[in-house]
């Protein structure tokens, strides 16, 4: 039987496969953070097409930290019924459902909106520079955090994941290129951390133990003075004592001009090394583009789960396809069993 559609246990969340849909900003929502008729449409879709584990796109913690002015958003009360709703759509088709927790930090894009950073440095000249925060803005981003926890939790979702990948918010304070704070939040890698650590701590007080919590990170920044996936196995090390259960390994994204080179599996590496120096459930993936490839990272435990982007974009229904590529036969969808 191919591994690629063998169930995963973690905690009390069970994956019915090892196919994982990554988060991917639509810009469909509505300019207050509410899901539209598209995000049924779109995640249901890829529900019916098999997919293990959906998680949504960036969803903002606060509105001045939002990618765009289309954003879903989890900043407020009003936010969780209609999300609720999506959850339990996407759920009757037997995929799990997380949702990507993330602030922009400099890389808002609202320009409503007064940005904010561990340091005052703009991502490029198209962003306004943003106010280095001080300890007050610190706690306030924090219990942002913890309250769209809450929320994701009365939504219904299976897990959450928090964005501290591709130089938004947390990856700003993880990163030395954004980060030139000379407190405690800023200096040492155990320094760099202390945002993220006490995000975990917060969130543990409203998320249940039971169901697991992802962080999504950038473990190549792709610039000699990034940080590398060394310094990110220190970070989840450090990390995983405060409830992190599944890392989604990714890359980039921190600088505006780093070079990046991508061919296919090449972030594949990096969760590898992860998943050998860590003892955390990981998501690889990045150019990931045919069953075959996510079959051998799977078989050969470089990874315990492999996510696809752009492929979902093009064929929501690739699990169904990949899983007679790899004669393995899934369940289809009672309505849709004639087109087996
Ligand atoms: C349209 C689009 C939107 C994206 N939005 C997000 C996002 O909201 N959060 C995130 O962590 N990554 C985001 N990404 C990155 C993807 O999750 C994924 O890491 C990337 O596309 C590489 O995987 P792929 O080669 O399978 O597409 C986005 C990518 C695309 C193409």
């Amino acid at each position: 039987m191919a591994k690629l559609f063998e169930t995963l246990k973690i905690k009390d969340l069970t994956l019915k496969n090892r196919i994982v849909m990554a988060p991917m900003c639509m810009y469909q929502a509505t300019t207050d953070g509410y899901p539209t008729m598209f995000h049924t449409i779109h995640y249901v879709n890829r529900a019916i097409g098999g997919v293990g584990l959906i998680i949504l796109e960036a969803t903002a913690v606060e509105a001045r930290g939002r990618i765009s002015g289309n954003d879903l958003g989890l900043w407020e009360d009003e936010q969780v019924e209609p999300l609720k709703k999506l959850v339990h759509e996407i759920k009757q088709y037997g995929a799990k459902v997380c949702v990507q927790l993330g602030h922009a930090g400099r890389k808002c894009g609202v320009k409503a909106e007064n940005s904010i950073s561990s340091s005052s440095i703009p991502f490029s000249d198209k962003y306004q520079t943003p106010k280095e925060m001080t300890k007050d803005d610190i706690k306030d981003v924090i219990s942002s955090f913890r309250n769209s926890a809450k929320r994701a939790f009365e939504a219904g979702f299976d897990t959450i994941q928090l964005h501290g990948a591709h130089g938004y918010l947390i990856n700003q304070f993880l990163s030395p290129l954004t980060n030139k704070r000379e407190d405690e939040y800023g200096g040492s890698i155990g320094n760099r951390v202390r945002f993220l650590k006490e995000i975990l701590v917060s969130i543990q007080r409203v998320w249940p133990k039971e169901k697991p919590i992802m962080l999504r990170i950038s473990a190549e920044e792709f610039v000699e003075d990034g940080n590398h996936v060394d310094d990110l196995i220190k970070v989840i090390n450090l990390v995983k004592a405060y409830g992190v259960d599944i890392v989604d390994v990714s890359g980039g994204g921190v600088i505006a001009d780093a070079s990046i080179n991508p061919y296919p599996g090449y972030q594949i590496k990096y969760a590898e090394k992860i998943k050998q120096n860590t003892d955390v459930v990981t998501v690889a993936g990045g150019l990931v583009t045919t069953p075959e490839m996510a079959e051998e990272v799977v078989s050969n435990d470089r990874s315990d789960l492999v996510f696809f982007g752009r492929l979902l974009l093009r064929d929501p229904y690739f699990p169904l396809h990949a899983a007679n590529k790899l004669n393995h036969e899934m369940e289809w969808i009672k309505p849709y069993k004639r087109g087996r």
